[in-house]
């Protein structure tokens, strides 16, 4: 319902995880208790909990239950950090967790400290939302895919916050429908006007003029300012230059891993064939066809009209290096 708040995505309770599980939403908002370091691995690679800083404090809290239980560390970080390769912020929560005395503390910390960065992201790059907006995202980058407040949908939220007037169009994002199911449940619960549309539609509404600026999450910003983010975002890049639209990417400064040169270097995941191949559980495609399933592009830095991080916008990618090395805890 509009109006309604939105709980955080996960949170450590006791000694325990508790996330909401949103392969149920927009029909259900129930949260999973986690107990295993088993159960986190197969709640993230089944999208229970998925987005990029969430993940990382998943990825943290996965290491704070092995240490209560006394698992191999090591072994425990290579799991969970297997389980979605191309999230950098999933390896960067595990590493923040093992290098700590404390990883119960250290998890506890890293949820905390997202809702802040996402704020200090979303004022900075509301500046870049002119009243009346019309605006495009892709996935969701929202509340649901951090712990809590979102990245894009940050931006969007805090430009919201400061009275401006905007309309959002909503990517429905094949396969799994992130845009569908969660940024438009999100919108709705913020009372943000929005519209639904499917992926191929982008073009036509630009043509038209309905488009005021792009903005989306990202996955893994490399050294060169290259994105690793959902599949669909590089085509949104591609129509965006040609339309002349600016194209922002929202994130935090621990989604830019200095340690991976360019795009060409990201591993990106590549999944179950069935999501393709199927809707809503209903087969769509004929047995025995050929499926390629990445669940991420890379969009070239030279296409991306700025970065819009926790210190602030940066407009190239030497100051995108820079401002990564504010964060205090490199990778
Ligand atoms: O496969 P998903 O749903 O985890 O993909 C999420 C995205 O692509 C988001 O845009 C990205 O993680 C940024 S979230 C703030």
């Amino acid at each position: 319902m509009a109006g309604d708040p939105i709980p955080p995505t996960i949170e450590w309770v006791g000694d325990r995880i508790r996330l909401i599980d949103q392969r149920r939403l927009p029909g259900e908002l129930t949260v999973i208790d986690v107990t295993s370091v088993g159960q986190l691995c197969d709640l993230i690679s089944t999208l229970a909990v998925r987005g990029a800083p969430a993940l990382g404090a998943a990825g943290a809290m996965g290491v704070a239950l092995a240490s209560m239980h006394d698992l191999d560390i090591a072994a425990t970080a290579r799991r969970l950090k297997a389980t979605r390769p191309t999230a950098v912020n999933l390896a960067w929560g595990v590493d923040r967790a093992v290098a700590s005395d404390d990883p119960v503390a250290e998890a506890q910390r890293i949820a905390a400290e997202d809702v802040d960065t996402n704020r200090r992201l979303g004022a900075a790059g509301a500046a870049l939302v002119p009243d009346g907006a019309n605006v495009l995202t892709h996935c969701n980058a929202g509340s649901l895919a951090c712990v809590g407040y979102g990245t894009a949908l940050g931006v969007l939220r805090a430009a919201s916050e400061a009275g401006k007037t905007l309309h959002v169009w909503v990517d429905e994002t094949r396969p799994l429908l992130q845009g569908a199911r969660l940024t438009a449940w999100e919108l709705q619960r913020l009372a943000i006007p929005c519209t639904l549309v499917i992926d191929a539609m982008a073009a036509s509404i630009m043509a038209a003029g309905g488009v005021d600026l792009v903005v989306v999450g990202a996955d893994r910003v490399a050294a060169n300012g290259d994105v690793a983010n959902k599949i669909g975002t590089y085509g949104l890049a591609v129509l965006a230059r040609h339309h002349r639209i600016p194209f922002h990417v929202a994130m935090p400064l621990s989604t830019i891993d200095p340690d991976t040169a360019d795009g060409a270097s990201i591993v990106i995941e590549r999944r179950d064939p069935n999501e393709v191949v199927e809707l809503a559980g209903h087969r769509v495609g004929p047995e025995g066809i050929d499926v390629d399933n990445r669940a991420f592009d890379v969009t070239p830095a030279a296409l991306v009209t700025s970065w819009i991080t926790d210190v602030g916008v940066v407009r190239s990618p030497a100051e995108l290096l820079v401002a990564r090395r504010r964060l205090s805890r490199p990778l």
